[in-house]
């Protein structure tokens, strides 16, 4: 079947670089003389037939824009049948045969059952938590390390100047990967994840060596996944007596323009969404292995959660003896 008409669309967590991942989609398909259709609001609007030409022109000015033009939404109708025989059936009527899901596993997850009625498919990583298998990048978790990163430089700036501790909590689901990363980054005394089992106790020994040799502050960086961080601020308050504070960062770390790792990684991965789907390829995702972007079989994702890096883990302890 020659391939004439794809669409695009972004579901659930909205993530820095999937503009720039929309862009690529529109301008590889124009370029390979495709039409190519935007999808509204994810699988929603997919299902209630919100579609709209992409043009060239429609998509210039936003590689650097973060959030999605295309706006995205976590659909509950998407998990039901009916909505699944909807969605088909809006493609099918449009005549479009190839449609490209930026988004996390569970968009992924939504694709296959469009797949499952002859819709041709491919998958974008995009979500900030880098917690899909097959791929060690996900758009949006480079931006979203750098924006911890610059926010935890700030705190430190506050809490040195108390002499406090701060607890902060950085988003991630079950993933601890934006606390590592950053933590790392930001040379954080702690750094409590999902992956790792952690004891309060040790962690407060730490922070009281710390104390003796002279450190004024210090910085507990906790995975959402790991625990909540009020609590266990409050807990180390309580059991160390140091005046503490906590954080939670929140939604900061979905916004912003996208780190230039992102908008190329974003940029690539968009193209090559594109060739996968004029090779009349279908299921595929597309993966960023050993430094490239590689088309990969959609399964994949859906296997167990990607191996947390302990090697990494370990050397942030270690640095932060
Ligand atoms: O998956 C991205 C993410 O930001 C997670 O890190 C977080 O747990 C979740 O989405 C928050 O979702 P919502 O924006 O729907 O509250």
């Amino acid at each position: 079947m020659t391939l004439r008409k794809i669409a695009v669309l972004t579901s659930g967590g909205d993530a820095p670089g999937m503009n720039a991942a929309i862009r690529a989609v529109v301008r590889k398909g124009i370029y390979h003389g495709l039409k190519v259709e935007g999808i509204q609001r994810g699988y929603d609007g997919l299902i209630h037939g919100e579609f709209r030409e992409m043009t060239l022109g429609s998509v210039a000015d936003i590689i650097h824009r973060g959030g999605t033009v295309l706006m995205t939404a976590r659909s509950e109708e998407m998990r039901t049948e009916q909505g699944q025989l909807k969605a088909a059936q809006q493609l099918r009527s449009r005549g479009i045969d190839g449609l490209v899901v930026i988004g996390g596993d569970g968009s992924f997850r939504g694709a296959q059952t469009l797949s499952k009625q002859g819709i041709r498919i491919v998958g974008i990583p995009g979500t900030i938590d880098n917690d899909i298998t097959g791929t060690e990048l996900t758009i949006g978790f480079d931006t979203a390390v750098n924006t911890v990163v610059e926010a935890v430089s700030k705190i430190r700036d506050t809490a040195t100047s108390h002499e406090r501790t701060f607890v902060i909590e950085v988003m991630g689901r079950e993933c601890g990967s934006i606390a590592l990363r950053a933590g790392l980054a930001c040379g954080a005394e702690s750094i409590l994840v999902p992956e790792i089992p952690y004891d309060l106790e040790e962690i407060i020994l730490k922070l009281r060596r710390g104390h003796q040799r002279g450190k004024n502050h210090s910085i507990i960086l906790v995975a959402e996944g790991a625990g909540d961080g009020y609590k266990i601020g409050e807990e180390i308050r309580k059991r160390s007596g140091f005046e503490t504070r906590v954080t939670i960062l929140g939604h900061i770390q979905r916004g912003g323009n996208p780190s230039a790792i992102d908008a190329v990684l974003a940029s690539s991965m968009g193209g090559k969404a594109v060739e996968i789907l004029l090779e009349g390829q279908s299921d595929m995702m597309t993966a960023f292995v050993n430094q490239g972007v590689v088309a990969r079989p959609l399964e994949i994702a859906y296997g167990p959660k990607p191996p947390f890096d302990m090697s990494l883990f370990e050397l942030a302890n270690q640095l932060a003896i």
